[in-house]
């Protein structure tokens, strides 16, 4: 049987459902070798079953570890092997999968109590009582992640059928083919998954894409590359998964509607696209309806990173997780300890949530980084000793992703010279940008740092205002005195700002999220694949587990106190300079506005109260009463 790696087959269900019949006959068309899994049972739980007792956790565990013992010693050595095991309960067999959760395969013999029974009462020589049929099926957790074959046909027909599953059909499907689609085919087969390619047929502009893709790419030999959707859902092993990496908004809708009569109750939809997050939550609950589970898969880490290892933050249906896991969590890529930047980030739509926010602080940190680039252009540095500086900066609890991509940026030649200098000044956004800023708004929290790097953005976007202007005003430009160690402390500070107002966005919207995963584990998620990877990401790995308020850790607020005077000196030098430095100032204003007691917002309150008896509360009232004055009485 060609299953292009090696497969721990786990053929599971209640007592009775033919499992150990199904296993021999399957070993014997295959010759892997077949495990049968209640010879690993101790004597004790022989001797329980036989006098009718049914088994507890504390019984199986064991001995499900056993098993799990023997699969892996098979998979290591690098041979496949079939296993009859009831695996009951979806923990048990997390148990059997071990490490090799992309190796182990559930085949599910699904009967109706009145046919097990009929079966069961065929065959003497079996230990399991009828009785304990009871209390297998009360155990029985449906095994979602599994492929299952109705105990209705005869063995020898479900023997060829999984045989034929196993080695004509395909394990995971990618829908379009564009440059995320495509580099993440390549991973996932380069891991030996059989995969299903599709791309959309369009006349003139994309004919036979994925079939074009299959060829020039060895990894993808043995992937099958459809045109057409409905053989591409047929090409897909039960349940089918299948992501989508199609640009978000109508594409996906449509998308999903054409794919919806052609799959069964069961099967996995995955959006990978930068979609928003409310309308993977509605897209949730529609395939829900439908039986279809969803997941909306936040994907960071670009072309590379998909090729050769994102960051995924999938939210939504808990059973969509279970189901796609193993393939996601191979995918992605590893942390400093080896474990998958992936994990399921909750209920709703909680992954793309979660990379909005990404992308948010995304935005910020890129702005950062421009407006440092600015000040270090008007202190009359070369290009040269601009791209130094940037280097001296890289290292430490400074260095990240970003800033490495800056270096290389600030030293690229052509024949024209320096590159960078050459790209019009206008900065493009798709859109998740602005999404976060609205949505930081909507939970009423200032997210002062996105918003400055999206507007700068939209600042940007006037050249022809901004040429006139400059032409109008002539202001005066003074050269910029830089003195590298405050301008790291300055970077620094702001950085930690940043993700500061990062972190707390999700906080306030993970806590309404059914199973909302841990704000240290989204750190965990972005230390590896994704844009904002960094050393800062690493400590705050450990630092949101001590606390999710960052900025009463001790050492973030020593780091604050020593770096606040370098944030001041570099703003003093900018506004004298006549520079705009909208994200730096953001990162100082809320720093002295979220430190300091006593604000001027009660002025604000008198004004609402004077013009619209909006009524205000009053300083150390406990009873927290409004109040309203006539101020022109
Ligand atoms: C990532 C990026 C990716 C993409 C953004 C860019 O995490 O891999 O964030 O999602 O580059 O869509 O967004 P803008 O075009 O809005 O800058």
């Amino acid at each position: 049987m060609n299953t292009l790696r090696p497969l721990a087959l786990v053929v599971m269900g209640v007592s009775g459902s033919g499992k150990s019949t199904i296993g021999k006959l399957l070993s014997s068309k295959t010759d892997i070798p077949f495990i049968e899994g209640d010879h690993y049972h101790p004597e004790e739980n022989i001797q329980k079953m036989t006098k009718g007792v049914a088994l507890t956790d504390e019984d199986r565990i064991p001995w499900l570890r056993q098993l799990a013992r023997v699969i892996h010693d098979h998979l290591e050595k690098g041979s496949s092997c079939i296993l009859s095991c009831s695996a009951l309960k979806a923990d048990y067999r997390r148990i059997l999968e071990t490490d090799h959760n992309a190796q182990v395969k559930f085949i599910y013999l699904h009967g109706t109590p009145e046919m097990i029974v009929k079966r069961m009462a065929d065959r003497q020589s079996h230990f399991m009582p009828l009785e304990l049929l009871t209390s297998q099926f009360e155990t029985l957790e449906y095994p979602v992640e599994a492929s299952r074959y109705d105990t209705v046909d005869t063995p020898e027909h479900i023997a060829n059928t999984i045989i034929h599953d196993l080695s004509q059909k395909t394990e995971f499907g990618v829908a379009g083919m564009g440059v995320m689609g495509s580099s993440i085919s390549r991973n996932l087969a380069s891991k030996d998954f059989r995969m299903a390619l599709y791309n959309r047929e369009v006349k003139g502009k994309e004919e036979q894409v994925a079939e074009q893709l299959k060829q020039a790419y060895g990894e993808l030999t043995e992937a099958m590359a459809f045109n057409n959707l409905s053989d591409f859902v047929a090409s897909l092993q039960s349940p089918r998964k299948i992501l989508l990496m199609v640009p978000s908004g109508d594409a996906v809708d449509q998308l999903i509607n054409d794919l919806l009569p052609l799959l069964s109750k069961g099967d996995v939809i995955i959006d990978g696209g930068n979609s928003h997050y409310k309308e993977s939550s509605r897209r949730l609950n529609e395939l829900r309806k439908k039986g279809i589970f969803f997941l909306g898969c936040g994907i960071s880490g670009g072309e590379k990173g998909a090729l050769e290892g994102p960051s995924l933050m999938p939210g939504g249906s808990s059973e969509g997780w279970v189901i796609s896991r193993p393939f996601l969590m191979v995918l992605a890529a590893r942390d400093k300890n080896n474990h998958p930047c992936c994990s399921f980030t909750g209920g709703m739509g909680s992954g793309h949530f979660i990379k909005m926010i990404h992308n948010g602080i995304e935005y910020a940190e890129m702005q950062l980084l421009a407006e440092l680039y600015h000040l270090h252009k008007r202190s009359g540095q070369s290009a040269k000793e601009i791209s130094k500086a940037f280097s001296s900066y890289n290292s430490g609890e400074l260095n990240s992703y970003l800033l490495t991509i800056t270096c290389s940026i600030l030293s690229y030649q052509d024949n024209e010279g320096l590159l960078l200098e050459t790209i019009l000044d206008k900065a493009g956004n798709k859109g998740t940008g602005s999404w976060a800023t609205i949505s930081a708004a909507e939970l009423g929290l200032p997210a002062t740092m996105i918003a400055s790097a999206l507007f700068a953005r939209y600042l940007s976007y006037f050249k022809d205002k901004r040429t006139a202007y400059d032409r109008e005003y002539k202001f005066p430009k003074p050269t910029v005195n830089l003195e590298p160690n405050s301008i790291k402390n300055a970077y620094a500070l702001a950085r930690i700002i940043n993700h500061i107002q990062g972190f707390e966005i999700l906080q306030s919207y993970l806590k309404n999220v059914d199973h909302g995963c841990e704000l240290s584990e989204v750190a965990r998620l972005w230390t590896n694949g994704c844009i904002i990877r960094s050393e800062l990401m690493n400590s705050l790995v450990e630092q949101l587990k001590t606390s999710s308020d960052l900025l009463l850790i001790t050492q973030i607020k020593e780091q604050v106190q020593a770096w606040k005077p370098a944030l001041e000196s570099l703003i003093i030098e900018a506004i004298h300079a006549g520079i705009a430095v909208p994200s730096f100032t953001a990162a100082l204003n809320y720093l002295n506005g979220i430190t300091e007691k006593k604000g001027p917002a009660n002025l604000i309150q008198a004004q609402r109260d004077f013009f619209g008896a909006h009524k205000y509360q009053k300083e150390n009232d406990r009873t927290e009463k409004y109040y309203h004055t006539n101020w022109e009485s």
